[in-house]
């Protein structure tokens, strides 16, 4: 699905991330985890090219990124949902609106069934009517998850997606993120919870990456 080959990053300051090669192959389940600042969002933006690596190579659905047309990656990202991890929403628009902006700005119109089931599937259904500002947090994360899936991704990326949410509102979305995957779907989650993780490895065979000292690794069992 995604692959990444000896890719380094930088802002122009130090390089970030340094010789990442990795491959999130098909219906695998994978944790990014690290210390804030490490840059487990500029890898995720890597993931989906909103950045372009500075060497080394990224590879979406077999094509490297640096030879997609903008039409190529605009279709690559209908393929990848992202939850970001600063959710944003149109405040002016109800909760269905928000959640259907991909297919509206990609002109295709939803059956209103398929919003229905999936509003009701993160627990927001009787939320259909309501303004993104009187969200809690927990019920924004899970909005941002049901737009994030809307166009029906085979992957998706979730950046700190229980971030500001308690315990309860956390294991709630990880629940789903686990539904996700067991319908086939690629998922990463970048987070800095570990207690999160532990949690997740009894519900689904999940491969934990750490960002350490700017290289992506394969944690060992001693979260
Ligand atoms: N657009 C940017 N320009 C310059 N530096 C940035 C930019 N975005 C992030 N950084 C820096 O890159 C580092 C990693 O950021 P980030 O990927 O957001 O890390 P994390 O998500 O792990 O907290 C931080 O030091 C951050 O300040
Ligand atoms: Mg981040």
């Amino acid at each position: 699905m995604i692959s990444f080959e000896n890719v380094a990053y930088n802002y122009g300051g130090g390089e970030l991330l340094s010789e990442v090669s990795l491959r999130l192959a098909a219906g695998s389940f994978h944790f990014l985890t690290g210390p804030s600042g490490s840059g487990k969002t500029t890898f995720l933006k890597l993931a989906y090219a909103e950045l372009m690596p500075t060497s080394g190579h990224v590879t979406l659905f077999d094509r490297e990124v640096r030879t997609l047309t903008r039409d190529d990656i605009a279709n690559s990202r209908r393929r990848i949902g992202v939850v970001h991890q600063d959710v944003q929403f149109l405040d002016h628009l109800p909760l269905t609106a928000n959640v259907q902006l991909p297919l509206t700005v990609s002109g295709r119109a939803g059956d209103p069934r398929d919003l229905t089931d999936l509003l009701d599937w993160v627990g927001l259904g009787h939320l259909a009517d309501a303004r993104p500002p009187s969200l809690s947090g927990g019920e924004r994360q899970r909005a941002a998850l049901a737009r994030a899936i809307i166009m029906g991704p085979d992957v998706v990326l979730a950046d700190e997606p229980t971030g500001n949410v308690d315990w309860e509102m956390s294991l709630r979305l990880l629940k789903l993120l686990v539904e996700l995957n067991r319908m086939g779907k690629t998922i990463l989650v970048a987070t800095h919870d570990l207690n999160l993780i532990r949690q997740a490895k009894s519900q689904v065979s999940a491969r934990v990456l750490r960002i350490s000292k700017r290289r992506i690794q394969l944690a060992g069992a001693d979260l």
